[in-house]
């Protein structure tokens, strides 16, 4: 489908703020296009960022019909752009869309949609270490309506959000609280989907963390309250005698990650094997306190790696690899941040250059 490029008003040079922070600010233009039952989609624009209007009956507001990703764009060293694995966000974008009774995209539409906006908003790319172009693809029910089923027409827009490191303090172990009364998701639900939802789950028991001084809450399975499931809105991972890798089996309500994929199949070409199993959460705190455990790390886009150096359960703190950041997650996450920003050679096909004359010369 062709994308039209609408002027945009606002074409002085683009002057990013110093420090960035982490997904407050956006771009000048961002996709939009339409879907109707009848139709199917249509309507593909690269133009300002605008609000959205919407009718106050709009569906997604009302039965939160609304999906999202999260992906990224690299700056490498000879200046190129890089995006990482957008094929797999296409695809886990589909199986959101499906589980939400939403309709699909072409995947290469959906690729073809985020590199043009990248490419025509290049400039917005900041360089350094952990700063990136973070892309939020979305698709949003428009029809307005109360009534309760599946919308007959959405929004599907892509909006580009300059990002410095995900956590200001650089890669320094982040501290967990094992969440025993609330649960992101539950077999048969949505977690295994990126679904908005999802997301509003999640924060009374998150922001109840912080206020006790984690920064993220460790989810357990929704039926025993037993086996890990996620850290925060990342995949997590423990390190057994300093080498091996173990990561939660994904359940049905485990969110798969893509750079949790790409951990399992990186790592043990670092030398730790890494495999995935069902963690039971006193397993592995009695695992940390003798030591058999040795560092423990969460992954996702964001962060990619966050090391954890102490967790929390009924008041009392267990520490994990002296709360430093451990040697494992370390190399793996230089390891992988070398592939993303071009710093290393790509043995698994995973990244894509933005090809920014070709999309800048057909605009
Ligand atoms: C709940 C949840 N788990 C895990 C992840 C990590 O997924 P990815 O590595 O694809 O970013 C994310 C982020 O997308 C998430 O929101």
């Amino acid at each position: 489908m062709p994308i039209r490029i609408l002027p945009i008003a606002d074409t002085s040079p683009v002057v990013l703020p110093e420090p960035l922070g982490f997904g407050r600010l956006f771009t000048r233009r961002m996709y939009n296009r339409r879907f109707e039952v009848d139709r199917g989609w249509f309507d593909a624009t690269i133009g300002p960022y605008d609000p959205i209007v919407l009718s106050p009956g709009a569906q997604i507001l009302h039965t939160g019909q609304a999906i999202f990703e999260g992906t990224k764009a690299y700056v490498r060293p000879d200046g190129r752009l890089g995006m990482f694995r957008p094929d797999a966000n296409a695809a886990r974008f589909n199986r959101s869309a499906e589980r939400l009774a939403m309709p699909a995209v072409d995947p290469v539409e959906f690729v073809d949609a985020i590199e043009t906006l990248v490419a025509l908003e290049r400039e917005w790319a900041p360089r350094g270490e952990g700063s990136s172009l973070y892309i939020r693809p979305v698709m949003i029910a428009t029809e307005a309506t109360i009534e309760v089923r599946a919308s007959r027409s959405y929004l599907h827009y892509i909006v580009l959000s300059p990002a410095g490191p995900f956590f200001p303090g650089g890669f320094q172990p982040v501290a967990v609280r094992v969440e025993e009364d609330h649960v992101r998701a539950a077999p048969g639900g949505t977690g295994a989907e990126k679904t908005v939802g999802n997301y509003a789950a999640s924060l009374y028991a998150t922001e109840a963390a912080r206020a006790a001084g984690y920064q993220q809450v460790l989810w357990l399975d929704a039926v025993e309250r037993r086996f890990v499931e996620e850290a925060g809105a990342m995949n997590v991972a423990f390190v057994y005698d300093g080498g091996e890798i173990v990561t939660p089996a994904l359940s049905g309500s485990i969110l798969p990650g893509i750079t949790r994929d790409s951990v399992l199949r990186l790592a043990p070409d670092l030398g730790f094997p890494m495999r995935e199993a069902r963690l039971d959460v006193d397993e592995v705190l009695a695992d940390i306190a003798s030591g058999r455990i040795t560092e423990a790390f969460c992954m996702g886009t964001a962060a990619v790696i966050a090391p954890i150096g102490r967790f929390g359960r009924r008041g009392r703190d267990v520490i994990v690899g002296g709360n430093v950041a451990g040697p494992v997650a370390t190399r793996v996450y230089r390891a992988l941040t070398d592939i993303q920003y071009g710093r290393a050679e790509d043995p698994y096909g995973w990244t894509r250059i933005v090809d920014v004359d070709a999309v800048r010369s057909a605009a």
